[in-house]
């Protein structure tokens, strides 16, 4: 599949899973194959850092967290999205980023485009973007820009001009690099 879409909110059809979908809409309006995948509900248990993956290339906990990321690994662009929760992204979403370390070893995730998509309620989705960020630059992806809405209660984020705007300009940066693959 050429994008997946990550939403790390516990809230299924709260914020991020919106301006996650935003984005995978509109590229899919250029015919660009989109997946989206929520993490609400889902059981990632964190990183238990035995290091035993610099070995197995896999994660060695086992749960809700392989599929996902065996879908990351067929995907060509990851649109990762979270809350902001105290400043940064939310635990779910920290679980899912920190399980990903089997990758990191031998950067199979590599060449990926990525995009970081934060929402905040007023503040901190700054460091929200800087913590995905900081994923897709360890993993050595393509960074393809960054989205920050804002909302407090689910739904709120659609009246955001400014988001929308930066969802289109995300998306178009995302169909340009899979025009020049
Ligand atoms: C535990 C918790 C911590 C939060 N911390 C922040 C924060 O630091 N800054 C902020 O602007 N909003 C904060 N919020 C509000 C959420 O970021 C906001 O409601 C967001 O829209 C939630 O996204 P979602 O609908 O995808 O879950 C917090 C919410 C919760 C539940």
């Amino acid at each position: 599949m050429q994008v997946l879409g990550i939403a790390g909110s516990m809230r299924q059809d709260g914020n991020t899973a919106m301006l996650v979908r935003a984005v995978l809409d509109e590229v899919a309006k250029a015919g660009v194959e989109t997946e989206y995948v929520s993490l609400a509900g889902r059981a990632i248990g964190p990183c238990i850092g035995c290091e035993r993956c610099r070995k197995e290339d896999y994660c060695t906990v086992h749960d809700d967290w392989d599929a996902i990321a065996d879908r990351m690994l067929e995907a060509e662009v990851v649109v990762l999205g979270s809350p902001t929760y105290y400043y940064d992204v939310n635990g779910q979403t920290k679980n899912f980023i920190d399980r990903t370390y089997s990758f990191y070893h031998r950067r199979q995730l590599a060449g990926r485009g990525g995009v970081a998509v934060a929402v905040q309620a007023n503040a901190g989705g700054t460091r929200t973007v800087e913590t995905i960020e900081g994923f897709l630059s360890a993993h050595e992806f393509v960074s393809l820009g960054s989205v920050v809405g804002k909302g407090y209660e689910a739904g709120a984020v659609r009246s955001d001009e400014t988001a929308s705007t930066a969802v289109r300009a995300a998306a178009g940066r995302i169909t340009n690099y899979l025009g020049r693959r």
